[in-house]
């Protein structure tokens, strides 16, 4: 487990990773993220999502892929139901205690949760490729965390529920825009509200898996598109991701005037190296 950082700070260290339920490995440009309770199938707390966030903001600056799995045979059971209880978990805040004595107000409860979500936002940066690799199930975060990655591999036992309605609550960990923007406001309406399973094959059908493949063949399958993404040059893949990212919001015209101001960048980078070349 390499725990060195070239980007601002330092990464988690060895304790923090364990107390939060993960694990962590970085060699050269790839990150694997495993989620690490398996007593609690991998459910996940308040501080797995500030330790995620912890995480995105001091790989090194090389890294490339990151690559989120569980594990053993399950995603993640979502978040640990334990922190709906008034005590939480192992002294965290829970995340309803402060509403409950009064001693949190609304705007202290969003600005909690803005700050987990940092957790799941990070991994749309346009510099990273992110990969969920999903075993099981992966059940509300476990499935709005899947959701956050760029690419979703799945095993063929695999099994997205969105079990937040069902429970009296919302998803609220940036899971709800990829949902609707890969499956329709419909279909969102339909996985949600029902809080059914989806199993992996009609999560191919619906576009939220790029690739279902036999359960032991998920880590040869992940490391394949792993070594296809690195194989591609940075810089073009981070501009193409950036691209690609704007073109929903974009009018025609807004999106062929952006693919002219990146090509340009492109270009010009290109022609520094050939001219470098010719020294
Ligand atoms: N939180 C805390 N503990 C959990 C857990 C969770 N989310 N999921 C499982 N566990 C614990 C169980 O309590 C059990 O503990 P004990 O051995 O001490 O009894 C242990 O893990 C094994 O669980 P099961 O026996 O249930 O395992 P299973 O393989 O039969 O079933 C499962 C697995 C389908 C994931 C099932 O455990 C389950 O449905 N878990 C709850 C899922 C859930 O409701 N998650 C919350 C979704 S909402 C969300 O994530 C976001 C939000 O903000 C609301």
């Amino acid at each position: 487990m390499a725990q060195a950082s070239n980007g601002p700070g330092r990464l988690p260290t060895e304790a923090e990773l364990t107390r939060a339920g993960l694990g962590l490995a970085v060699e050269g440009p790839v990150a694997r993220i495993t989620i690490s309770r398996p007593e609690r199938r991998n459910a996940m707390t308040g501080r797995t999502w500030t330790t995620l966030a912890h995480i995105g903001h001091t790989l090194p600056a090389d890294v490339r892929i990151v690559v989120i799995a569980g594990e053993g045979d399950i995603f993640s059971a979502g978040i640990d139901l334990g922190m709906f209880t008034p005590e939480g978990v192992d002294g965290e805040r829970s995340m309803v205690g402060g509403i409950l004595d009064g001693s949190s107000t609304g705007a202290d409860v969003e600005e909690y949760i803005a700050g987990l979500q940092e957790g799941f936002l990070w991994l749309r940066r346009p510099d990273l490729v992110t990969v969920a690799a999903v075993r099981g199930h992966a059940i509300g975060a476990g499935f709005q965390l899947a959701l956050s990655c760029d690419l979703r591999i799945l095993a063929d036992d695999a099994k997205f529920c969105m079990k937040e309605p069902a429970l009296g609550l919302v998803p609220d960990l940036t899971g709800t825009k990829p949902l609707v923007d890969i499956v329709g406001v419909h279909r969102a309406v339909e996985i949600c509200l029902t809080a059914r399973r989806v199993g992996a094959q009609e999560a191919r059908e619906l576009g939220l898996a790029e690739l279902v493949v036999p359960a032991d063949e998920l880590p040869g399958a992940v490391d394949d598109v792993v070594a296809a993404l690195l194989a591609t040059n940075a810089e073009a893949a981070a501009a193409t991701k950036a691209l690609l990212q704007q073109a929903a919001g974009n009018t025609l015209e807004e999106q062929a005037a952006a693919e002219r101001r990146a090509q340009v960048a492109r270009l010009t980078a290109l022609a520094g190296t050939m001219a470098a070349d010719n020294r």
